[in-house]
């Protein structure tokens, strides 16, 4: 027995605010749902395999639906088991048919940049849109190398979408230099280039998550990656039969960060974390914070699918306020709101350095963490592309009401912050939560957070 409706089935009726208060130590063991990178990246890869693939430990978030049923409405067969797996049956490379409607990817950057480049070898026009917050997103950074290899698009103002892209089966490969560091950009590149004849290259300055990577050798693409004078390049041979494979997805690490950060500010926790993935593109806040002095044991587990895994210990410590270095941004890029949480308690001042790119993430994650942290009593600061908190050496005041603005770990931040504020912290709109963490109250308080949902007040 298959279920098919599931992706049909975003709850609606969550409701819109949550409050955290000061808790006692956290204890146990959770796990924390799947990769949302590399679910997306199994459902885009399962589709361009021929046969079918079966993935386990999926992230059931809307993000993740939204490339699922995108797919589907372009011939792609996805359904879940009942034993949970998810099967995707590919249609090989080049293999996917004219979608009937327009594209809505929902709050999810990586399914619009993503499948920009598995649309860009296929010979029809299709029209990608999303939520507020992904129209107001730059898509400019895949449309130009993109246009270089033949595609044609048409974006409104600013590059942003809806966009109306038309690939070509006559795709040109090239090499392209990656201006700003992005695992997305990167990856759009390398899925177009699975379509093109002969070698498409992408090199980036900075090492950014390599997901698509090890996923595409894992299923047979002829992929070579070198050391250049301009920074790691990474070279896919088209035109591949990638072959069907079993996947297990790890545990997200960026989801990981809440309950990490969360034993890192309540003294006494001791929480547990299993099958966590250690991709070391990834897990650039677990060492940050333990440079800060939280006490994280990393047990390794057997690699997946080519991706590092452990289960991780986190143990509260005294924090201090640490310099993190702007190299550092891309393994922890997602992490920087939950991050400015930890900060906010430690003693002394935390500097995140080169971090303009939380500009252009689901909200101006810079303007939103300032903004909120203000809000909760906490002195900080933005200059240009760095930001200072000055820490309050215990628990902040707190107190706030903070608007989550579309921002799944705007708003997951905060509530951790809440957990050891004086004052409790409420966020609006936790719904946008459902994009990468379901159930995510529930999960922080079986750990013994004192996180609740308000009832839904259809009118806030
Ligand atoms: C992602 C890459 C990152 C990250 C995003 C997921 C991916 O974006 O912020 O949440 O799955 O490739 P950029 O590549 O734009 O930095």
């Amino acid at each position: 027995m298959t279920r098919t409706n599931d992706l049909d089935s975003m709850p609606e009726d969550s409701p819109h605010t949550a409050i955290a208060r000061a808790s006692r130590a956290l204890s146990g063991c959770v796990r924390v749902p799947g990769d949302k990178s590399i679910s997306h990246r199994a459902l885009m890869l399962g589709a361009m395999a021929v046969g079918t693939t079966r993935a386990r430990g999926l992230l059931e978030g809307e993000d993740v639906l939204a490339t699922a049923a995108a797919l589907r409405r372009m011939g792609v067969g996805i359904a879940r088991d009942d034993d949970g797996a998810w099967r995707i049956d590919g249609v090989g490379v080049g293999g996917l048919h004219a979608p009937d409607d327009v594209l809505d990817l929902g709050n999810s950057g990586t399914a619009a940049r993503l499948l920009c480049g598995l649309l860009a070898g296929h010979d029809f026009t299709a029209i990608l849109t999303g939520d507020d917050s992904l129209r107001a997103r730059p898509m400019g950074r895949v449309i130009a190398p993109l246009a270089e290899m033949g595609v044609q698009t048409t974006a409104r103002d600013g590059d942003r979408m809806p966009l109306s892209l038309t690939g070509t089966a006559d795709l040109l490969p090239i090499e392209y230099v990656l201006p700003i560091a992005s695992a997305q950009v990167k990856s759009a590149i390398l899925l177009a280039g699975l379509h093109a004849p002969g070698r498409t290259s992408v090199v980036e300055p900075a090492a950014t998550r390599d997901h698509t990577e090890r996923m595409l050798a894992h299923m047979g693409a002829k992929l070579e990656i070198a050391d250049t004078p301009e920074g790691r390049r990474v070279t896919v041979t088209g035109q591949p039969e990638l072959h069907p494979t079993d996947i297990e997805i790890p545990a997200d690490p960026s989801s990981a960060a809440f309950p990490v950060v969360a034993a890192a500010i309540v003294a006494g926790s001791d929480v547990t974390l299993p099958s966590v993935g250690m991709n070391q593109a990834r897990i650039g806040l677990f060492d940050t914070l333990a440079e800060m002095g939280a006490h994280i044991t990393r047990y390794n587990r057997p690699d997946v699918v080519g991706e590092p895994v452990a289960d991780l210990r986190v143990r509260a410590g005294v924090l201090k306020g640490v310099v993190v270095p702007p190299e550092r941004a891309p393994s922890m890029i997602d992490e920087y709101p939950v991050l400015a949480a930890a900060a906010a308690c430690a003693d002394g001042t935390t500097v995140f350095e080169g971090v303009s790119e939380l500009r252009v993430k689901e909200s101006d994650r810079l303007a939103a963490v300032e903004a909120g942290l203000v809000d909760c009593g906490v002195a900080v600061w933005t200059e240009e592309d760095r930001m200072v908190i000055q820490g309050c050496a215990g628990p902040p005041r707190g107190g706030a009401q903070i608007a989550a603005n579309l921002d799944h770990r705007i708003a997951m931040s905060f509530l951790v912050l809440g957990l050891a504020t004086q004052d409790p912290v409420t966020v609006d709109n936790i719904r946008t939560v459902e994009t990468s963490f379901p159930r995510f109250i529930e999960t922080m308080a079986g750990l013994g957070a004192d996180i609740a949902a308000a009832e839904t007040n259809p009118t806030s």
